[in-house]
């Protein structure tokens, strides 16, 4: 049983203690302390699912035994509290991005490494069916040679989301809709495409009262010679449009969307395989853009930690966005390819 405390107790902290709920009932996992600097946020945890509470990380993990701490704190915060997590020798489960920044990435890299505890980076879209099936049919080589990949997030957040909190939208904190609402998009971009080579990119901030970007289109040359190309906006007419992505391929083409992912849209490979019977029960419905991953996420974190899998998510893994992201910003910064 692994004991889990918690950093962060605002929106995405209910998904974790969703997860954490499940797992505490089949006996894998306890969440057994969480804090947060606003005390209403970390007491209505606490009432909740019984955890001792407190105002700082420090404080808790001197006084808890946990094994892990999981960070839901906001994104330019991430890799130091993971660094705190290796300080007092816990493992460290960071939510998207894992940073705003590569230097502190890095650092949060090195620090783990050298204490020895694990780092791990939620992507929990990884998980859905629909992604799953994607990646089985990419790694069984039925798309042939990759030509194209492609991401629209047409989604929406009005000015009030901006301004619930005072680190949305600041470049140190959060970056713009690349870096938070088009983080998991990235990372299928490059997780289906593999490395990439280079990157282009234009932003602007064009209604939003924030400082980075709320619309921006990159460009993406890999180097196995695909292109790909990202456009995010958060300032779609009137509802989430659309986040998905599409791959082209010699034999294959196949587009995934859905409000997270989760929906299979065109499956059509030349050549047939019995995975294409899954497809039609590979399309999930979350009724958020959040989905349904956390739960596999944690059984995935958790299963790395007994040693039975090796683990997916690492810093390493979160690490490789972060790059794609940072190349993007500098981009735009210095009109310039990266
Ligand atoms: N995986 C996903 O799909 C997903 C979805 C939403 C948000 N997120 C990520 O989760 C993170 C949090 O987002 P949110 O929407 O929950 O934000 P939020 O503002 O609702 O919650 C952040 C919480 O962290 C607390 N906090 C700030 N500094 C802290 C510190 N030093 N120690 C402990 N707590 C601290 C804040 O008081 C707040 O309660 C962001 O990095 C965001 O990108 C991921």
């Amino acid at each position: 049983m692994y004991l889990f405390s918690l950093a962060g107790c605002g929106r995405i902290s209910r998904n974790h203690i969703e997860a954490l709920t499940e797992l505490e009932r089949e006996g894998r996992a306890k969440l057994v302390a969480c804090c947060d600097p606003v005390a209403e946020r970390a007491d209505a945890v606490a009432q909740k699912t019984g955890c001792a509470r407190f105002s700082s990380i420090e404080a808790m993990l001197k006084s808890e035994p946990s094994d892990v701490l999981s960070i839901c704190t906001p994104s330019g915060l991430h890799p130091a509290h993971v660094e705190i997590a290796a300080q007092y020798r816990r493992h460290a489960l960071s939510e998207k991005p894992a940073g705003t920044s590569l230097d502190s990435v890095d650092r949060a890299i090195a620090a783990c490494d050298a204490r020895g505890t694990g780092y791990f980076v939620v992507k929990q879209n990884r998980f859905n069916k629909a992604i799953l099936l994607l990646r089985r049919a990419l790694e069984a080589g039925r798309f042939g040679q990759i030509y194209h990949l492609a991401s629209n997030v047409y989604w929406t957040r009005p000015q009030e989301y901006y301004d619930q909190a005072r680190w949305r939208g600041t470049w140190e904190f959060d970056g713009g809709c690349l870096s938070n609402q088009a983080a998991h998009h990235v990372d299928m971009m490059q997780w289906m495409g593999g490395a990439v080579e280079s990157v282009h990119a234009f932003g602007a901030t064009l209604a939003r009262r924030i400082e980075a970007e709320d619309t921006i289109v990159v460009n993406l040359k890999y180097r196995n010679g695909a292109l790909g190309s990202i456009n995010v906006t958060t300032l779609t007419y009137p509802k989430n449009l659309e986040g998905g992505i599409t791959i082209l391929g010699e034999r294959g083409t196949v587009r995934i969307g859905g409000v997270a992912l989760n929906r299979i849209e065109h499956w059509n490979f030349e050549t047939p395989h019995p995975m294409d019977d899954e497809v039609e029960n590979s399309s999930t419905d979350p009724s958020s853009v959040y989905g349904f991953g956390h739960l596999p996420l944690y059984r995935h974190i958790i299963d790395a930690l007994d040693g039975k899998i090796e683990a997916m998510l690492t810093g390493r893994e979160g690490r490789k966005s972060v790059e794609i992201i940072q190349s993007a910003y500098k981009s735009i910064k210095y009109k310039k390819t990266y």
